[in-house]
């Protein structure tokens, strides 16, 4: 009986255990999306639009975008810009979107997460250690 009692509070403290830090992490991506929501609407939605539908043939849309699975390219045009022809479902757009060399790595991370939770059927978060190194990656030689 009393071995059963001590498999039950191990048990309970495993699992408290396991919920406390399952929160840990959500409470942490909840965060980078509030402040990716933040960053969007002064960095992007001038030309993406609020909902990140786009702006006719100047400015592609986000939401919905197939461009989306090319989740490293998008993590560097987001610091570093991007110009030359792109086809976002199926409509070539060819304009300068000009480069944020201002943003961190979190806040690149922030914005990330924002865009792949709101647009992208993610329900994790994209963190600054993820991001950092391929920022260092696709930086462009001077
Ligand atoms: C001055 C307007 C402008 C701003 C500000 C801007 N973009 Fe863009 N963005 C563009 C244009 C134009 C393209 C297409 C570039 C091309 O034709 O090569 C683009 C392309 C993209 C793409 C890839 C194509 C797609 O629609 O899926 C993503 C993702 C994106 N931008 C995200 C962002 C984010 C996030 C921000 C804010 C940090 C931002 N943009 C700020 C104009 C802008």
């Amino acid at each position: 009986m009393r071995q059963l009692l001590y498999g039950f509070a191990g048990l309970f403290i495993l699992l408290t255990g396991l919920i406390s830090c399952q929160s840990d992490e959500e409470i942490k991506r909840q965060k980078y999306i509030t402040e990716g929501i933040l960053i969007y609407q002064n960095q992007c939605a001038n030309c993406h639009q609020a909902k990140g539908q786009g702006l006719a043939a100047l400015y592609p849309p986000i939401a919905g975008s197939d461009y989306l699975k090319h989740k490293d390219s998008v993590i560097c045009l987001i610091r570093y810009g991007m110009q030359g022809p792109v086809v976002v479902n199926g409509k070539t757009y060819n304009r300068v979107m000009p480069a944020q060399p201002q943003l961190s790595d979190l806040e690149v991370a922030e914005l990330t997460t924002y865009i792949y939770n709101e647009w992208g059927n993610e329900t994790t978060l994209t963190s600054a250690k993820t991001v950092g190194p391929l920022l260092e990656k696709c930086r462009p030689k001077q």
